[in-house]
């Protein structure tokens, strides 16, 4: 029998542990969708029927289990972190004017920029009315903090794609906001569910930070050497718009100067042609710049591992650790 890949080993993992509670997250998922306003069902069934990696319930449910938690609320938890991400991608799609999400064609791409935007902020709305009639001031200051800071990133990306400058530590920066501070929410929520010490729960909030740095850098990779139909979006995209993520950061640092003058010339005419994205994502190749990233993202991986070592050896924390490995050696 052939060796089973990361992926699979995780899957079952993840489905022996919480797998029943995530059957009920899709069915609440399905329940809260449901709207007098037909439009609203169409595109929240096609958008969340798309499926997804469904990361953040995945971890909010570990993360409850490994702090000792074993009630309902990590269900409802789950379906409000899953919604208010759906909310974000729906929106991000808007802002990337992306084609594909979740291996079909986007919503912005099916029913337009208009529908798209209202529809998000329906999902966003409705996922702040279960997190209200959960009732956990604590739970709430988390998402709420979260939101915050990812919105904030997302207007200071979009600064930065402006002005046509973006240093690493920018790029850290948003990153660990807009992406890493969501998916930390989601572990910090699963540790408060367990009223665990504080001493553990920070630990626990910092696994999520490093493991969220780590799954945006390996996606920001992914825009450049992914298999378009295994990663259900279009790659590409970060550098047809302009953004300049970690592989190109790294390729801009080690280019000679003639190479790296080409490179900021071709970005500097906003979207970018087909024949430029080429000709840039030959560079990056040509300079490693998806090895150093990775590298990056392996480190902050490790780091979220070390994180775990405030728990005692159990399979939720094993789980978790290869959760920290499979974001970076992920294909989608
Ligand atoms: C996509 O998130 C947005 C990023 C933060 C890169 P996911 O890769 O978790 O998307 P789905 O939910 O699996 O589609
Ligand atoms: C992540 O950024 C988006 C959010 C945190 C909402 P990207 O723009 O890289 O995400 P994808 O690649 O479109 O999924
Ligand atoms: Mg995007
Ligand atoms: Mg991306």
């Amino acid at each position: 029998m052939p060796t089973p890949t990361l992926e699979q080993v995780l899957k079952e993992r993840v489905a022996g542990l919480v797998g029943g509670d995530l059957e009920l997250v899709e069915e609440e998922i399905r329940r809260e969708l449901g709207s007098p306003v037909e439009l609203i069902q169409e595109m929240g069934g096609y958008v969340a029927g798309a499926g997804g990696k469904r990361l953040r319930p995945i971890l909010l449910l570990l993360a409850a289990r490994l702090a000792g938690y074993r009630g309902a609320r990590g269900v409802r938890l789950a379906c409000v972190v899953e919604m208010l991400h759906t909310a974000t991608l729906i929106h991000d799609d808007v802002v990337d004017q992306a084609p594909l999400r979740r291996g079909r064609p986007s919503a912005n791409a099916q029913w337009g920029d208009d529908a798209s935007v209202l529809v998000g902020d329906h999902l966003y709305s409705k996922s702040f009315a279960m997190l209200v009639r959960d009732n956990d001031r604590a739970v709430m200051e988390t998402l709420a903090r979260s939101t915050v800071s990812m919105t904030e990133a997302e207007v200071f990306q979009l600064q930065l794609k402006r002005s046509g400058s973006t240093s690493e530590a920018d790029y850290v920066r948003i990153i660990t906001q807009k992406t890493a501070s969501f998916i930390s929410a989601c572990c910090r929520i699963g540790g408060l569910l367990g009223e665990l010490a504080p001493a553990r729960l920070d630990a626990l909030t910092r696994y999520g930070l490093d493991i969220g740095v780590a799954f945006q850098i390996s996606d920001d990779s992914l825009d450049f050497v992914a298999n378009q139909d295994r990663l259900g979006k279009a790659i590409g995209a970060d550098l047809r718009e302009g953004k300049r993520t970690l592989p190109l950061i790294a390729m801009l640092a080690r280019a000679a100067p003639a190479a790296a003058a080409r490179v900021r010339e071709l970005l500097a005419h906003g979207v970018l042609g087909a024949a430029a994205v080429e000709e840039i994502r030959r560079y990056v190749v040509e300079h490693e710049g998806v090895e150093y990233a990775l590298e990056r993202a392996h480190a902050w991986a490790r780091a979220a591992k070390a994180d775990l070592d405030a728990f005692p050896p159990s399979e939720e924390r094993d789980t978790l650790a290869l959760i920290a490995d499979f974001v970076v050696d992920r294909d989608r």
